[in-house]
């Protein structure tokens, strides 16, 4: 489903600062699964994710999506193919406009329309039943500007709009850190249903190891750049994936001071 092919990113080439990020970087990852990808702070996570997105162009490789070639392509095209969720419950969606309105944006993506021709023709019943589909009140609120909303209910909605053309592969980086425990749960609950009704290819970025399991078919540790471990997670307990990961830090860091 997602080929990715000798990548390399090196930040700052051929100055001081110099950081080889990846260097001829394999991935294949299968259709249907949610993918999660783990690993310490700084080894390389969201850096895949923009080199997938094209929000960060790679030096070298190849990415193919769903059969089709898509190093070369601009970000705004790879959008249309790809959905994101970040940390961050303000990026996904714009804050100043409406649910309403947020949501046909989504509806909309991949079409030209202006500010003002936003709510032309938009299919608002269609919209209530998605909203519904995640039980937390949205549709109520339609007409409520969206930085009234908490963070949960902002990552729903960005949720929901990542979702709602039904991406090839669906990205979400760390969707849920910035929730409280019982918040993020849900959301990683409503995640779940989401991608297994619609069967959208996922990959997921978190530091959770707990949820990783519960939530994830397949898991793919990054260190340094490079996948140490990758394991389906019905194959593996908890308490033996928290050992694997405090292994490699542990190994890292030795070697760092050697
Ligand atoms: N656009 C950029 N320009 C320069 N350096 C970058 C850029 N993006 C990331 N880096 C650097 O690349 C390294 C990997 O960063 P990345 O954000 O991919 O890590 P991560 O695995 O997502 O970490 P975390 O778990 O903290 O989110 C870091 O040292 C970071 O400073
Ligand atoms: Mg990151």
């Amino acid at each position: 489903m997602l080929k990715i092919n000798n990548l390399s990113k090196t930040f700052y080439p051929n100055s001081p600062e110099e950081q080889r990020i990846f260097s001829d970087f394999d991935l294949n990852i299968e259709r249907n699964i949610c993918t999660t990808i783990i690993g310490p702070n700084g080894c390389g996570k969201s850096t895949l994710f923009n080199l997938i997105t094209g929000n960060i162009p790679s030096d070298a490789g190849t990415i193919i999506l769903d059969g089709k070639d898509i190093s070369k392509l601009p970000e705004e095209e790879r959008s249309k193919d790809i959905g994101k969720v970040s940390q961050d419950p303000s990026k996904g969606v714009a804050n100043n406009l409406t649910i309403l309105e947020n949501m046909a944006i989504s509806m909309k993506k991949g079409e030209d329309f202006t500010l003002r021709s936003l709510l032309k023709n938009v299919d608002e019943e269609y919209i209530v039943k998605k909203l519904q589909e995640v039980n937390l009140g949205l549709e109520n609120k339609l007409t409520t500007k969206v930085k009234y909303l908490s963070g949960g209910q902002k990552q729903t909605l960005a949720l929901i709009m990542a979702a709602m053309k039904k991406p090839k592969l669906l990205l979400l980086d760390e969707h849920t850190a910035a929730l409280d425990p019982r918040t993020s749960r849900i959301i990683m609950e409503k995640t779940q249903d989401l991608i297994h009704k619609e069967k959208i290819t996922t990959i997921q970025i978190s530091h959770n190891l707990r949820y990783v399991i519960e939530f994830s078919e397949r898991i793919i540790m990054l260190q340094k750049g490079k996948v140490v471990l990758d394991v389906m997670a019905n194959e593996i307990t908890e308490e033996e994936l928290t050992r694997l990961y405090n292994e490699n830090i542990e190994k890292e860091s030795l070697n760092e001071n050697l």
